[in-house]
């Protein structure tokens, strides 16, 4: 379902968000933030769709590649950003090593998943990173499912999800990650809800 959401949407999300994150001074703080306490390695960002957040990675110094669900967004972003790697994949099993990556960053890609299964992706991501390799998140916060019907100009059919932070943060928690920062902001512009960013670090004891 939000595979073939994304696979019809990918052109026009492209051309949507590609300069969403201009004047956003917050998000841009958040992720010079993450790249500033990376550890040196591979970062990966899952849910990369056209690729416009793995690219302002690598604009911050990032040794970075995207992965996404949808084969078209992948096109899109590889398209779009030459310059970097992109794979078709699922969080839920991540085509990397036990340990081997030093950052992911998971940018409004959680928020399809049902909030009862995110468990099994934090364990693969905790699985993944290196021991204090770093997380960071980012989702529209709330508590409810919503089904779209449209987006981006296109009648699609699939779910998202908004999440209540403390529950998202208990779940890193349970999955042995500490977190560091815990960001909530007010909705701006044409958002609904509040939005929701955690910095977290994978433990090992
Ligand atoms: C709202 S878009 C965000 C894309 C990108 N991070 C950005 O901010 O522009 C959500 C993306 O997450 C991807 N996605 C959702 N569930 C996924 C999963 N289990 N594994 C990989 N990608 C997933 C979707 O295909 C979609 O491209």
């Amino acid at each position: 379902m939000t595979r073939t959401a994304y696979d019809t949407v990918a052109e026009s999300y492209a051309d949507l968000v590609r300069d969403e994150l201009e004047g956003r001074h917050l998000e841009h703080a958040l992720l010079a933030t993450f790249a500033d306490r990376v550890s040196t390695g591979g970062v990966l960002e899952v849910g990369c769709g056209t690729g416009r957040i793995t690219d302002q990675l690598h604009r911050l110094g990032l040794d970075v590649a995207g992965m996404d669900l949808s084969p078209n967004m992948i096109e899109v972003a590889q398209r779009e950003h030459p310059h970097l790697r992109f794979d078709v994949g699922s969080m839920e099993a991540l085509d990397a090593g036990d340990s081997s990556l030093a950052g992911i960053v998971a940018w409004y890609s959680i928020i399809h998943t049902p909030p009862h299964q995110l468990s099994k992706i934090f364990a693969e991501l905790h699985r993944v990173l290196m021991p204090e390799g770093l997380l960071l998140l980012a989702f529209q916060a709330g508590n409810e499912r919503v089904r779209l019907e449209q987006a981006y100009g296109h009648s699609v059919s699939y779910d998202a999800y908004r999440l209540d932070p403390d529950m998202v943060a208990g779940m890193l928690v349970e999955a042995n990650f500490e977190v560091d920062v815990r960001v909530h902001r007010a909705p701006m512009g044409y958002e609904s809800t509040p939005q929701a960013f955690l910095l977290a670090r994978k433990q090992t004891s």
